[in-house]
C-alpha cells in the first residue's frame, strides 16, 4: 500500500466529514477554530466521544490518544462527571456571580499544590499565562519575560515568541513587532547558555515561565537540574519563577510536578485536567504575589494589578466538572496514576522495540502517561529541545500518525503527543504497537529500513 492509497482509503471512509469540511471552510478560515485541528486531506468530524473512543459522523470509531488536547485524564464523558453535570445543568449554567462549587474546586487544588496559597479561575490556559506574567511584572516592577525556545503558553500576545521553527523569526503578522523587545527566549535543557542569556537582561527581568515538559513542542521533559538551576537563579536575583503546568498539572501525580521535583515556584498556571472537560484556566501562587491583584483589600489605594477571569470564569458547570474530576482522582489516585504511568512505560518500551526491530532510528519521548515518537535524522541523535525536534523527519511522523488513523482506527492528532487516560488498557497499547509493526512492514512511511 502506498501513502496515496491510504489517503484514498481515508477519503472513502469519511465522505460525510469531507462534505462537512467543505461547508466548514465557507464559515471558518481554514475550516477550523484551532489551527492545530486541521490535517490533510481534512479532519474527520466527531459525533460522539465516550471512554477511549471518538466516533465520527461516518460511523468510524477511533481509539483516541489526543484526548481533548490531553485534558481528559478520565476519558471522554466519564460517568462521575456526566452525572454531576446533568444535575448542575438544570440549576443553571452561568450565574454571573459567586458560587460554592468554586470553593470546592479551589480547595481541591490548593490542598494538592502547596504553591497555591491563593488562586484565580479564568476560562483558558492562554488567559492564565497572560495573568501570571502580568502579576510578575506588577510585583517586580520589571518588564522582561523569559520563556524557553519552543515553549507554548497559549495564544496570548506577549508569549507568542519563539514558538514555531525557525524560532528567531517573528511569529506572525498582527503584532507590533516590538513584543519581542520584552521577551528573552532561552534554550530548553541548556542551563549554561540559558544563564548567559538571563544575565544579559537580568536588570529588567520579571520572570521565567516554562513548561516542566515541553508539550506542544514535542513532549520533552525538562531535566530536573535545569529546572532547579533556573529556580535558583530566580531566587538569587529577585525574579519570579513560574511553572506552566497546564498540561502537567494532575497528569503524573495528584497535584503539581513541582512537589515531586522539590521545586518552589512563585506561581503556577493550570488548565486542561482541572476543568474536567470544560473550559478553564487557573493562576495560583504565593499569597503575597496573588494579593497584588486583590481588588477588595487594596491597602495602598493605588491601582492594583488587574487580572480578570472573564464572563465565564468560575461558571458552575466547569466548577462541577472540575471538582467531580479531581475528587474522583483524589479518592483513586494510587490506582489511577499507577495504571496510566505504567501504560505510558509500556507504550514507550513497546514502540521503541518495534521501531528498532525494523532498524529505524527513533526516540519515543515523554514521561508518565504522555508520549511521542520522533523520527531522528542525521542532524539529530537525541531529543532534548524543540530545536532537536525541528531537525527530525517530521513528515514521517505525520505519515505515521495518519496511517494509524486511516488504517487502524487509532487517533493521534497528526504530529502531536499522545495522552493515555484511565479508559485505556494494556490491550490498547498492544494494539498500538502491533499496528505500528504493520505500518513499518508495509514501508508506507517511506523511511528506509
Ligand atoms: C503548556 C500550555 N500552556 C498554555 C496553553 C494554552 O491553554 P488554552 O488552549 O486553554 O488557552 C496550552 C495549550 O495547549 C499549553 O499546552
Amino acid at each position: 500500500m502506498t501513502f496515496n492509497s491510504l489517503n484514498d482509503l481515508y477519503k472513502k471512509k469519511t465522505p460525510r466529514s469531507r462534505s462537512s469540511y467543505n461547508e466548514s471552510v465557507k464559515i471558518f478560515p481554514g475550516g477550523i477554530s484551532h489551527n492545530i485541528r486541521f490535517f490533510r486531506p481534512y479532519p474527520f468530524f466527531v459525533k460522539k466521544a465516550i471512554g477511549k473512543h471518538l466516533i465520527d459522523i461516518d460511523g468510524n470509531k477511533y481509539v483516541d490518544y489526543w484526548m481533548g488536547h490531553w485534558a481528559l485524564i478520565l476519558g471522554h464523558s466519564p460517568n462521575v462527571v456526566v452525572k454531576k453535570l446533568d444535575s448542575q445543568i438544570r440549576q443553571g449554567t452561568l450565574y454571573g456571580t459567586v458560587n460554592d462549587i468554586s470553593i470546592k474546586l479551589g480547595e481541591s487544588i490548593s490542598n494538592a499544590i502547596p504553591t497555591s496559597e491563593l488562586l484565580r479561575f479564568c476560562t483558558t490556559g492562554s488567559e492564565a499565562t497572560m495573568y501570571a506574567i502580568r502579576l510578575a511584572r506588577a510585583v517586580t516592577k520589571k518588564r522582561i519575560i523569559c520563556k524557553t525556545i519552543g515553549g507554548w503558553h497559549g495564544f496570548n500576545t506577549d508569549l507568542m515568541q519563539s514558538v514555531n521553527y525557525p524560532f528567531e523569526v517573528d511569529e506572525g503578522v498582527g503584532m507590533t513587532g516590538r513584543e519581542g523587545d520584552f521577551v528573552e527566549s532561552i534554550p530548553f535543557n541548556d542551563l549554561e547558555r540559558s544563564i548567559k542569556l538571563l544575565d544579559s537582561v537580568k536588570d529588567d527581568l520579571a520572570c521565567i515561565i516554562l513548561e516542566p515538559v515541553l508539550g506542544g513542542a514535542g513532549c520533552i521533559p525538562a531535566e530536573i537540574d535545569y529546572l532547579k538551576g533556573l529556580e535558583e537563579y530566580c531566587k538569587r536575583n529577585g525574579i519570579l519563577f513560574i511553572l506552566d503546568e497546564i498540561v502537567t498539572g494532575f497528569r503524573f501525580n495528584f497535584g503539581s510536578i513541582s512537589t515531586s521535583y522539590h521545586l518552589d515556584p512563585d506561581l503556577i498556571t493550570l488548565g486542561k485536567i482541572v476543568g474536567g472537560g470544560l473550559p478553564i484556566g487557573v493562576v495560583c501562587g504565593k499569597k503575597e504575589i496573588m494579593q497584588v491583584s486583590n481588588p477588595v483589600e487594596n491597602k495602598n489605594k493605588e491601582r492594583i494589578c488587574y487580572i480578570g477571569g472573564g464572563t465565564f470564569s468560575s461558571n458552575p458547570l466547569t466548577m462541577t466538572a472540575g471538582y467531580a474530576t479531581l475528587d474522583y482522582i483524589r479518592k483513586n489516585r494510587k490506582t489511577i496514576y499507577n495504571k496510566i504511568n505504567k501504560l505510558g512505560d509500556m507504550a514507550r518500551n513497546g514502540l521503541t522495540k518495534i521501531f528498532s526491530d525494523f532498524g529505524l532510528k527513533i526516540q519515543v519521548v515523554g514521561m508518565g502517561s504522555i508520549f511521542l515518537t520522533h523520527f531522528l535524522s542525521n542532524d539529530v541523535k537525541e531529543i532534548k529541545s524543540a530545536s532537536d525536534v525541528a531537525l527530525c523527519d517530521n513528515a514521517a511522523l505525520t505519515r505515521y500518525h495518519f496511517s494509524l488513523m486511516a488504517k487502524h482506527g487509532i487517533f493521534f492528532l497528526p504530529h502531536k503527543m499522545g495522552a493515555i487516560s484511565v479508559a485505556h488498557n494494556e490491550t490498547d497499547i498492544q494494539n498500538l504497537v502491533n499496528a505500528t509493526g504493520k505500518i513499518l512492514e508495509s514501508n508506507i512511511l517511506g523511511t528506509k529500513h
